[in-house]
């Protein structure tokens, strides 16, 4: 290897504002300490631990032997914009044309084809916090300006009205909407989607994106809405944004996609034609079969993972310091741990900030989670809840017995 320093502006401004994304970043730490033979409880990453569908690997096995191995249209096959098409309108009463569809290799892609296709430098784009951290660090690529409205525990941390009003500038182009939400899992009502759509209608300007990735994982028999769909003459100037990573298991597939505004779809299949060219010809032929296939197991799983928010809340309940906020929908838990903090470890370390609190956790309790911080607000943690029943168990009476410990 040479040594030759490499010069420090060879690196774009760009790049030195983001930041790795702390969940990928989590789980390697736990990769590396189970290297080192830790036992570790990793609960960093946003990935259902169910199989993807048979029937679905099944469809990727069938393309492959009918040679569709080629690329695609940028856009996406004919077959999938259809299957899309009639997903939207199945399920969330919106008609799209086939120009105002397009696949992307996962929702992620299709935000950052969005922005990217949109933002210039000094557009901001208003993100209710706790946020995915994807939708700072995306506008900050695209050299624009993330604007995090810090939503309070007490109203669900869901953004307000009011909230809303207030961060509206000039420069405003977007706003991001999560819901089901990660971090918090809060999931916005029909009204309170109608209220915010009501600020939207005085300001022309400021477009939406409805990022409904986690779609069908809500509990309690809430019911999942979308602001396209309460508020229709919102609908030309929304982008909303689905996947099948999380209902179906297919992370790795990576297909993701996008119904708006055709002008807008066509610029971002510009950025698209310039950096993926398409998404995965194998993975597109999964997803058809997936959107156009039985649906009847997905309420199942969403009963799993309200099963396990159940039980974790159950067993944290008695975490003394932690207080777990209930999530509606998606597989998070998101915990404040403002009581642990200016506590004393048996290793004589004061927990002074929420990031100590949270490498307590790991180096004495063995669990991973990732800081607050990383989804804009402090002292919380975030722990994922997709993992086996026994494994969150065991998780969380390894948190109870760590913070039992402080003094
Ligand atoms: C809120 C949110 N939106 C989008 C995505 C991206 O999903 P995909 O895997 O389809 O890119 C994630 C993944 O963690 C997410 O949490």
């Amino acid at each position: 290897m040479s040594d030759q320093r490499i010069p420090e502006d060879f690196f774009s401004a760009r790049v030195g504002r983001i930041t790795v994304s702390p969940s990928n970043a989590g789980a390697q730490r736990v990769r590396e300490l189970r290297a080192l033979g830790r036992d570790i409880i990793g609960l960093t990453i946003g990935e259902p631990d169910f199989e993807t569908p048979s029937h679905v690997k099944q469809a990727a096995t069938e393309a492959m032997a009918r040679e569709e191995t080629k690329y695609t249209n940028v856009d996406g096959t004919p077959e999938l914009k259809e299957a899309i098409r009639a997903k939207f309108k199945r399920e969330n009463g919106l008609e799209y044309a086939p120009e105002q569809i397009l696949a992307s290799n996962g929702g992620k892609q299709v935000i950052y084809n969005a922005i990217m296709a949109t933002v210039s430098a000094g557009d901001e784009v208003i993100i209710p916090a706790p946020y995915w951290v994807s939708y700072l660090d995306i506008p900050l690529l695209a050299d624009g300006t993330p604007v995090p409205v810090v939503c309070r525990p007490e109203d669900g941390f869901k953004l307000t009205p009011g909230a809303l009003e207030a961060a509206i500038t000039p420069r405003t182009k977007w706003l991001v909407l999560n819901s089901p939400c990660n971090p918090t899992g809060a999931v916005y009502t029909p009204a309170e989607l109608k209220a915010l759509a009501e600020v939207l209608l005085r300001h022309p300007r400021v477009w939406v994106i409805a990022d409904d990735i986690y779609e069908h994982l809500v509990f309690d028999g809430v019911e999942f809405a979308t602001i396209a769909q309460i508020e229709p003459e919102l609908h030309d100037r929304t982008l909303t944004v689905n996947g099948v990573a999380k209902t179906y298991a297919m992370t790795g597939w990576r297909i993701g996609y996008g119904g708006g505004p055709v002008e807008l779809i066509g610029n971002m299949k510009k950025v698209q034609s310039q950096s993926t060219t398409c998404p995965s010809s194998i993975g597109q032929a999964a997803a058809v079969r997936a959107l156009n296939g039985p649906q009847d197991f997905v309420p199942g799983r969403a009963r799993a993972f309200q099963e396990r928010r159940d039980r974790v809340l159950e067993l944290l309940r008695e975490a003394p310091g932690i207080e777990c906020v209930r999530p509606q929908g998606a597989f998070y838990i998101f915990a404040n741990c403002a009581g642990t903090l200016g506590k004393r470890t048996p290793q004589g370390v004061t927990l002074e900030a929420e990031r100590d609190a949270v490498d307590y956790l790991l180096d004495i309790g063995g669990v991973a989670v990732v800081v607050g911080a990383a989804y804009g607000l402090s002292p919380y943690f975030r722990m994922s809840i997709a993992a086996s029943m026994d494994e969150l168990t065991e998780a969380c009476l390894r948190i109870r017995r760590a913070v039992a410990a402080l003094k």
